[in-house]
């Protein structure tokens, strides 16, 4: 099992446990969950169990990170999440790009409750929130920016903490300041690789020739167009192993170790950090 993020979490059953008993606990507290998911992998950045757990709310599925995703495959998973019965918007929490929509979405996915708060003379109810997800799907970035904080700081523990307390974001919207930090699904071999594309799993634990490997796998699948531009690959390489295009990669930056081999763990670093520099576009690795 991998050890997923910088922030160095082990889901161990206790944690799981924990974060399970916590969100149960803070359920009747709120009237809806937010989900944060990344927008470049939307499959590998949910935690499935969340949908038992949470079943008793509305979902608000926020797609973050849109400014680095594929806009139109990110139009594709708004359209899926909805047609499932949540509602979903893109967003780049970091700028805010997209936020100002929460407040539309919110009334869509609260109706009842709004009409019922009116109905009972209190139009002004605060809606109160709990934010959920995996690690580094930008949740504690969410909460400082709907709040117009810029100091919260969440450890990546597991669960919802104890000490809880509500943030005012205005227009009546409150958020549970502690995010339910959720395991991401391991025991498929495809969830890390993704994560680790991304960036989530922690560097030093991979073999950056192995996901580069895999991430040309997808690449030539769904953006070859991005690797014969960058990388002065030819259409016809496209049908080549993708460990050979590796090569080719290296060969392209001049990469070789003496005897004339092709340096592929340099050219495999390369790759990876020109991906996650923006170097290649906004890619989405998952399709509804
Ligand atoms: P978490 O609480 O869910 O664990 O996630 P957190 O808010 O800490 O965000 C994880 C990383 O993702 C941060 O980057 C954050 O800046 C980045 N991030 C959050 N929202 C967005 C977004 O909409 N777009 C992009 N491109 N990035 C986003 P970091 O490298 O850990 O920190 P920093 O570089 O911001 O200092």
């Amino acid at each position: 099992m991998a050890d997923i993020s910088k922030d160095t979490v082990q889901w161990f059953p206790g944690h799981m446990a924990k974060t399970r008993r916590k969100i149960k606990e803070n359920l009747p507290l709120v009237d809806a969950v937010v989900e944060l998911v990344d927008a470049r992998i939307p499959i590998s950045s949910r935690n499935p169990e969340l949908d038992e757990l949470t079943s008793s709310k509305p979902r608000i599925i926020l797609l973050n990170k849109c400014d680095v995703a594929d806009a139109n495959a990110t139009a594709q998973w708004i359209r899926h999440f909805e047609e499932m019965g949540a509602h979903a918007m893109a967003v780049d929490c970091k700028t805010g790009k997209g936020l100002g929509k929460f407040d539309e979405v919110v009334k869509a996915a609260l109706a009842d409750k709004i009409a019922a708060n009116i109905e009972k003379g209190m139009p002004g109810k605060a809606l109160r929130f709990m934010v959920v997800g995996i690690p580094n799907t930008g949740k504690s970035t969410f909460i400082n920016k709907m709040s117009g904080r810029n100091r919260l700081k969440t450890a990546d523990k597991p669960g919802v903490t104890r000490t809880s307390q509500w943030v005012a974001c205005g227009n009546g919207i409150e958020l549970l300041d502690t995010p339910g930090v959720l395991w991401p699904k391991f025991d498929d071999p495809a969830v890390g690789d993704k994560l680790a594309f991304i960036g989530s799993v922690k560097d030093e634990i991979l073999d950056a020739e192995t996901i580069a490997v895999r991430l040309i796998d997808v690449l030539k699948r769904d953006y070859s167009d991005r690797l014969i531009e960058r990388y002065k690959i030819s259409n016809e390489d496209m049908e080549l192993e993708s460990y050979e295009i590796l090569e080719k990669i290296g060969i392209a930056r001049g990469m070789k170790i003496r005897g004339g081999e092709v340096d592929t763990e340099r050219a495999a670093v390369t790759l990876l950090d020109e991906y996650r520099g923006g170097k290649l576009g906004r890619l989405t690795f998952e399709r509804p």
